[in-house]
């Protein structure tokens, strides 16, 4: 007997880049499993705004399956009005790069944690293309804030090394690339999730990596995916990652299976990080191939106790990009855990949907843990257990919420959170997958 996940949602990040890259193509294709969450369904409304042909939002939602009539590298219109991400970082960042070459003004905007985002980190790099981008300006701080208002301007290309590992900035510079009369090289000193090259690729795009170095060619001409004109998003790990820690806390005899989802090596290194910490075979995979240029597979968790400081030594400097979204789920698993959970050079934790850093050990202190914050980081100190709470807050943190959720269905304890919808920026049918699991129980 085995419980068994088939429907965790498309992949958040691909499916932002398959309505952008499609979007500048000169193909029609079909995303099957794109993620209907807010943030992507923002994403694909912005583009429809911009002129091109989308399916309708309510037939997204309803079939899961989105069709995009590309328009070409120059094909997008002026919007009528503001462009809005509502609370995706992905979006605003990645969307910019592409405003930033356009012979049109735009103005991109978002919600309130949106309003506080840093983005001097795209503004700085696009700068050196020439690209003309103003935003705000908040009292006592050195950055710029969204709404960001984007001149036309002709780009060129870039050289340029990326201070902080952010894969937002990274394909940010990626997409103006495109629109730049001349060649784009990045050095990256750490790698992080390489989804934009991987689908630009697909795309014929002419982007090589050698060591550290991305270099990308601007077409001279538009580009269309190779091969096929339906394609399906691999399930998101990140979501999937909630699930995976729920089956190694639960008290089930039974193994949890969760169908299709996305390996990229860039983005599941908490699998190792968990194999590391558990016991021997708790956590298989089984490959199914690649879908969009994207390893996907099946994972299949049994329950196991946890060792927080085989956590700690599995966690070295350079996968930190890539457990980036984990960190409060897998913080969650130390609290179940013996032993301390260290996590340092993380301190882009603290520019997330929330400040994750201090967010992560609110919860883990309401939940009657024991946590430390550290500028860059945070260490976690298993209890094996939690303490029924008054309430977690969730700082309109999806993740936040999600974990929280997921400590109260692992022990059994109530959790409540009262401001959880939230969760509708990732994850729509969170709550109901866990609900069936727990009937399952
Ligand atoms: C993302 C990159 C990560 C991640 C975010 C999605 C992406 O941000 O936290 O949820 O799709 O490129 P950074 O690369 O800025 O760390």
């Amino acid at each position: 007997m085995m419980d068994h996940i088939k429907d965790i949602p498309g992949d958040k990040s691909i499916s932002h880049r398959a309505v952008i890259l499609t979007s500048l193509s000169k193909s029609t294709l079909t995303f099957n499993r794109f993620l209907t969450a807010e943030d992507c369904l923002n994403t694909a409304s912005i583009f429809r705004q911009c002129g091109v042909p989308i399916t309708d939002e309510e037939i997204i939602k309803s079939t899961k399956s989105i069709t995009i009539e590309g328009q070409g590298l120059n094909g997008l219109t002026q919007p009528e009005k503001e462009l809005y991400v509502g609370n995706s970082g992905t979006g605003i960042r990645l969307i910019t790069g592409v405003l930033a070459g356009q012979t049109f003004l735009t103005t991109i905007a978002g919600d309130s944690s949106i309003a506080g985002r840093p983005m001097k980190r795209i503004v700085s790099p696009l700068s050196t293309m020439n690209a003309k981008i103003e935003g705000q300006t908040k009292a006592g701080k050195d950055d710029i804030y969204p709404p960001l208002t984007v001149h036309p301007s002709q780009l060129s290309g870039t050289h340029y090394t990326m201070p902080i590992a952010s894969a937002q900035v990274k394909s940010s510079i990626l997409l103006a690339g495109l629109f730049a009369d001349t060649p784009t090289t990045i050095n990256e000193p750490k790698f992080t999730r390489d989804h934009t090259e991987v689908l630009m690729h697909g795309f014929g795009i002419n982007i090589t990596k050698t060591g550290n170095t991305i270099i990308l060619n601007p077409p001279k001409e538009d580009f269309t995916y190779k091969g096929t004109t339906s394609l399906t998003i691999p399930a998101d790990f990140s979501s999937a990652a909630f699930f995976v820690v729920l089956g190694l806390l639960r008290n089930s005899d039974k193994p949890l299976q969760i169908d299709d989802i996305g390996l990229n090596p860039t983005r599941a290194a908490l699998l190792d990080v968990l194999q590391a910490g558990t016991t021997r075979g708790t956590i298989t995979v089984e490959g199914l191939g690649t879908t969009l240029g994207e390893k996907y597979g099946n994972i299949i968790v049994k329950s196991s106790p946890i060792n927080n400081d085989a956590l700690t030594k599995a966690i070295t400097d350079d996968i930190i990009p890539y457990i980036i979204d984990e960190v409060p789920i897998l913080s969650i698993a130390a609290l179940f855990g013996t032993g301390t959970l260290k996590i340092r050079n993380a301190e882009e934790l603290r520019v997330k949907e929330s400040d994750r850093i201090a967010t992560t050990v609110a919860m883990i202190r309401a939940l009657g843990g024991e946590a430390i914050e550290y500028e860059d980081g945070l260490d976690v100190i298993g209890k094996g257990t939690i303490e029924p709470t008054t309430a977690i807050d969730s700082h309109g943190d999806h993740r936040i919420a999600m974990s929280a959720l997921i400590a109260e269905a692992a022990s059994g304890k109530t959790v409540s959170v009262p401001n959880k919808s939230c969760i509708n920026t990732s994850f729509p049918n969170f709550e109901e997958i866990l609900n069936r699991l727990k009937s399952q129980a």
